[in-house]
């Protein structure tokens, strides 16, 4: 098991409503010795705040304010309580576009407004299988680590293989700790605070197989999607952390 502090974080993506909330700040516990973060859609951000969890929006813009229809800036999500923000998920590289130095300006932009970044990446299931795992996420590391090298001890990552995401076929813990230790060993080139990086796993993390994948040495919590929408399920992922 690992030493360091551990979070869990629930990525809602697009799901949810106002009772379901209410049901979660009611039912959640404190955790005293883990970081529970609870990733919601940002309309509920600030109904979201004041319970047993932090909050965080799923995705931001690197714009300050000005003409980005639709967009949500950093210092909305600050005044409306939020004090993690998911970015980089591959469903917004993939859907939106997002590149790899988009998601590197968003951390960066992240970092300066006071957020703590949990920035996502991982490899579609062309690329494991070409044999092409760290060369892939190597590349996507080192655009966010150029731009963030000032504040790395704040920055999280969540390794999240693509193949993995609402599949319900989790990377087996041998598979995701030999990437978290490749990441950890790229962090360590990049900051001595590597060791205090929180690298989260993320893909089809239930309350089942949480506690073996905690339990390998790079693995410092969770990113977790569809079971953070069920309250009993997140509490136990958070009780293994
Ligand atoms: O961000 C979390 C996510 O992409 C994983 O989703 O449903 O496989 O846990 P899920």
């Amino acid at each position: 098991q690992n030493s360091k502090r551990m979070m869990v974080a629930g990525n809602w993506k697009m799901n949810g409503n106002l009772e379901m909330l209410s049901h979660f700040k009611s039912s959640l516990p404190v955790f005293e010795n883990i970081d529970v973060v609870l990733c919601v859609p940002s309309v509920y951000i600030k109904e979201a705040v004041g319970a047993n969890f932090s909050v965080g929006a799923q995705d931001c813009s690197e714009h300050e304010s000005g003409a980005y229809t639709g967009d949500i800036s950093l210092s909305m999500l600050a005044e409306l309580g939020a004090e993690h923000v998911i970015i980089g998920h591959s469903e917004r590289r993939q859907a939106y576009s997002e590149t790899n130095e988009r998601v590197a300006i968003k951390a960066e932009k992240a970092l300066e407004n006071g957020f703590v970044p949990i920035v996502c990446v991982g490899e579609p299931l062309e690329v494991r299988e070409s044999g092409n795992v760290f060369e892939f996420v190597g590349e996507q590391l080192a655009a966010i680590l150029n731009r963030c090298k000032q504040q790395l001890d704040k920055l999280v990552i969540a390794y999240e293989p693509i193949w993995a995401i609402g599949t319900g076929k989790t990377a087996s813990p041998e598979q995701a700790q030999e990437v978290h230790a490749f990441i950890r060993s790229e962090l360590k080139k990049s900051s001595e605070l590597y060791s205090q990086i929180s690298i989260l796993y993320g893909g089809s993390v239930t309350d089942v197989n949480a506690a073996e994948l905690f339990a390998q040495h790079d693995i410092d919590g969770a990113l977790v999607g569809g079971a953070s929408l069920k309250v009993d399920s997140f509490k136990i992922i958070c009780e293994h952390a």
